[in-house]
C-alpha cells in the first residue's frame, strides 16, 4: 500500500540551505536503503515460495516479450491492441486494479471493452481477461469503481463487501438514429475480486438528459454526508449527482460553465478531498480532462481547487483560471484510486499516456499507447498559491538497479556520459539539483540521442522562464502533422534559484517532474532506434550542479 510517506518528506523538508540539503539528502539515502533492502528482503522472500507467476515478474515467457520497438519497460500496456483512458482504479483486499478502455480486435478505437490488470505494489501488474464487455445498451465508456463496505447497493455476497463498477453506455444504434441521448451511466458488480462482474438489470441507472457528452461517472463515499457522489461530463462543464444505494441517482448540481479552460469537451472529471501539505486545512479538488484546448494543444486536464458542500463545488480561484495537472502533451484522462487506506496527504493518480491528437496513428504495432506511471497528487502551497503538484509514486524506487553519479560541480557546454552508465539511457530516472550561478540565464537540460542523428531535449531556459520538452528531432513524426511541429513549453511555478527535478525515460516517453512536481511534463516520441546516448547540456550561461544521479531502472515485464 502506498504511504505517500517519501515524497511527503521530500516536499515538507524542501532544502534551503546547503547543510539542510545535507541532511536531508542523509535522511533520503537512508530511507531509499532502507526501502530497498525491504524490497530484495520481499523479492527474496516472495521467491521461496510458490507463488503463482506475475506476468512481467518473474513468469518465464519469450525473451521477445514486451521488447517491441517502443514498448515501454515500466510503464503499463496492454500486451496487444488498443487502449485509452484508465478506468475503475479502486483498491481492494492488497490490489490495486486498473481498468482501461479498450477494444481487442484492432490498434485503433473501436467499440469499447474495459481491460483490466491487477498489481499489489503499484509497479508489476498482472493483465487479467476483459472485465466488462459491450452488450444491447452499449459499448463501455470510461468509469470508476468503489468497494461498497457497507453494501449500499445490497450486491453483497456471503457478508463481503462488493466492488461495483459505475461507467457510461455508448450506445452507437441511438447515435446512428440521429437522438442525442445515446450516453447513459449502468452499473455491474463483482464478488470476487473483480474477477467476473455482473451487470445490473437495472440499468440504466442515470437516464440521459439529453445531452449529447454525458459520461465518465466517477464515484466516491462521502463521509459527511454518508452519500456516494459521482462527478461526470456534462458536455463543456460538469455534473454532480448523489445516492444512497449506487443505484438511484439524483442532480445535485453543476459545475464549471463560466469556469476554467473550454477548448473542448471536458471529459473524465475526478473530485476528492486533500489535506494542504504541512497544515491540517483541507481543499477539495476537481480534475477536469479537456479535448482539444490543452496548453500545448490537444488534449490535457485542467483542475480546479475549492470547497464542496456536498452538493456545490465552489472554485477558489477567479473564473478565468486554467491550472494544468501536466503541461506535456501526452497524460489524459487521468483519475485517481478509490478506497487507498486513509491517507488523507496524497491521493494515487494514473493517466493515458497519449493525445486524441494524434493517439490512434503513432508508429507502434501490437499494441497501442500506455499508461503514464503512477503519481501521488499533493496540494502544496507554492510562490504562486495552491497548487496540485504531482510526484512519482513512491513504489517506484523499487525500479532502481544501478546508479551512477556524475561529478560534475559546474556545467558550460556539454558533457557526454554514455560512456559512464552501465545501463541504457532510453530506461532510466535521473535526479538534478541545479543552481542559477549570479546573472546567468543559462538553457540547461538532459539530451538523449542515437547514431542516426535522433535527439530529444527536455530541460529549463531560464530567460524564458519555462521548461520545455524538444522532440521536433526525435525520430518518427510523419504520422502526424502536429505531433513534432513544435516545442512544447511550462511555466516554471517555483521562484527559487535552486531546481529539484526528476526525470523519467522509457524507450518512448519522457516524464519530468520540476520543482517537487510543480510543473510536470509527459511527452512521447518514436526513435527509429532506441536513443543509446545521453548529454547533459547547459547553454547562453553557466550551472551549479549540486546532484547529477543516473539510475537504469529494471523491466516489469522480464
Ligand atoms: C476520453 C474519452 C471518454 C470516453 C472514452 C471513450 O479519452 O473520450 O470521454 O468515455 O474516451 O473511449
Amino acid at each position: 500500500m502506498s504511504s505517500c510517506q517519501q515524497n511527503i518528506i521530500n516536499a515538507t523538508s524542501q532544502p534551503h540551505d546547503a547543510a539542510q540539503v545535507k541532511i536531508y539528502h542523509t535522511v533520503l539515502w537512508y530511507w531509499k536503503l532502507s526501502f530497498n533492502f525491504m524490497i530484495l528482503t520481499l523479492l527474496l522472500h516472495s521467491c521461496q515460495h510458490d507463488t503463482q507467476p506475475v506476468v512481467g515478474e518473474s513468469a518465464p515467457g519469450p525473451s521477445d516479450y514486451y521488447a517491441e520497438p517502443h514498448r515501454p519497460q515500466f510503464h503499463f500496456s496492454p500486451e496487444k491492441m488498443w487502449m485509452n483512458d484508465p478506468n475503475g482504479l479502486v483498491f481492494f483486499e492488497g490490489e490495486y486494479h486498473l481498468f482501461y478502455q479498450y477494444y481487442p480486435d484492432s490498434t485503433v478505437w473501436g467499440p469499447m471493452h474495459w481491460g483490466h490488470a491487477v498489481s499489489t505494489d503499484l509497479v508489476h501488474w498482472q493483465h487479467l481477461p476483459i472485465a466488462l464487455y459491450p452488450d444491447s445498451l452499449g459499448y463501455i465508456f470510461s468509469g470508476s469503481a468503489v468497494v461498497d463496505w457497507q453494501n449500499t447497493s445490497g450486491f453483497g455476497k456471503n457478508v463481503q463487501p462488493p466492488l461495483v463498477a459505475i461507467f457510461t453506455y455508448h450506445n452507437t444504434v441511438w447515435e446512428k438514429a440521429g437522438r442525442a441521448d445515446f450516453q447513459t451511466q449502468g452499473i455491474a458488480y463483482s464478488n470476487d475480486k473483480g474477477r467476473t462482474w455482473f451487470k445490473y438489470e437495472g440499468n440504466p441507472v442515470i437516464p440521459n438528459p439529453g445531452l449529447r457528452d454525458f459520461r465518465d461517472p466517477k464515484v466516491s463515499w462521502h463521509e459527511g454526508l454518508k452519500e456516494w457522489i459521482m462527478v461526470l461530463s456534462m458536455g463543456s462543464h460538469a455534473g454532480i449527482y448523489h445516492s444512497l444505494d449506487l443505484k438511484k441517482w439524483a442532480l445535485a448540481s453543476e459545475f464549471g460553465k463560466t469556469e476554467g479552460a473550454h477548448g473542448g469537451v471536458w471529459e473524465c472529471p475526478d473530485l476528492f478531498e486533500l489535506k494542504i501539505l504541512g497544515s491540517d486545512e483541507k481543499k477539495w479538488v476537481m480534475l477536469a480532462s479537456i479535448n482539444p484546448g490543452g496548453p500545448n494543444g490537444g488534449s490535457a486536464t485542467q483542475y480546479f481547487i475549492g470547497d464542496f458542500n456536498g452538493k456545490t463545488f465552489a472554485n477558489d480561484n477567479p473564473p478565468d483560471t486554467a491550472l494544468w495537472l501536466d503541461y506535456g502533451r501526452d497524460n489524459y484522462a487521468g483519475v485517481t484510486w478509490s478506497d487507498i487506506p486513509a491517507d488523507e496527504r496524497c491521493r494515487l493518480f494514473i493517466g493515458w499516456m497519449s493525445n486524441w491528437e494524434y493517439a490512434q496513428s503513432t508508429p507502434t504495432q501490437a499494441w497501442r499507447s500506455a499508461m503514464t506511471l503512477p503519481r501521488q497528487l499533493i496540494l502544496r502551497n507554492t510562490a504562486r498559491g495552491l497548487r496540485l503538484t504531482s510526484m512519482p509514486a513512491d513504489e517506484l524506487l523499487a525500479l532502481r538497479q544501478v546508479t551512477f553519479a556524475a561529478d560534475l560541480r559546474e556545467l558550460n557546454g556539454e558533457v557526454d556520459l554514455t560512456k559512464d552508465l552501465q545501463f541504457p539511457p532510453a530506461q532510466m530516472e535521473v535526479l538534478l539539483e541545479v543552481e542559477l550561478i549570479g546573472d546567468e540565464k543559462p538553457d540547461f537540460g538532459i539530451e538523449l540521442y542515437n547514431h542516426k542523428g535522433e535527439s530529444y531535449k527536455i530541460g529549463f531556459n531560464a530567460l524564458a522562464n519555462h521548461y520545455y520538452s524538444d522532440r521536433t528531432l526525435a525520430g518518427k513524426a510523419g504520422f502526424s502533422g502536429n505531433f513534432a511541429a513544435q516545442v512544447h513549453t511550462a511555466p516554471r511555478i517555483d521562484g527559487s534559484r535552486s531546481f529539484y527535478l526528476q526525470f523519467f525515460f522509457d524507450k518512448a516517453s519522457a516524464e519530468l517532474f520540476a520543482d517537487w512536481g510543480a510543473t510536470v511534463m509527459t511527452e512521447t516520441f518514436f526513435p527509429t532506434e532506441d536513443f543509446d546516448q545521453v548529454k547533459l547540456y547547459a547553454k547562453h550561461g553557466k550551472i551549479s550542479i549540486k546532484k547529477a544521479e543516473f539510475y537504469g531502472l529494471a523491466s516489469i515485464w522480464k
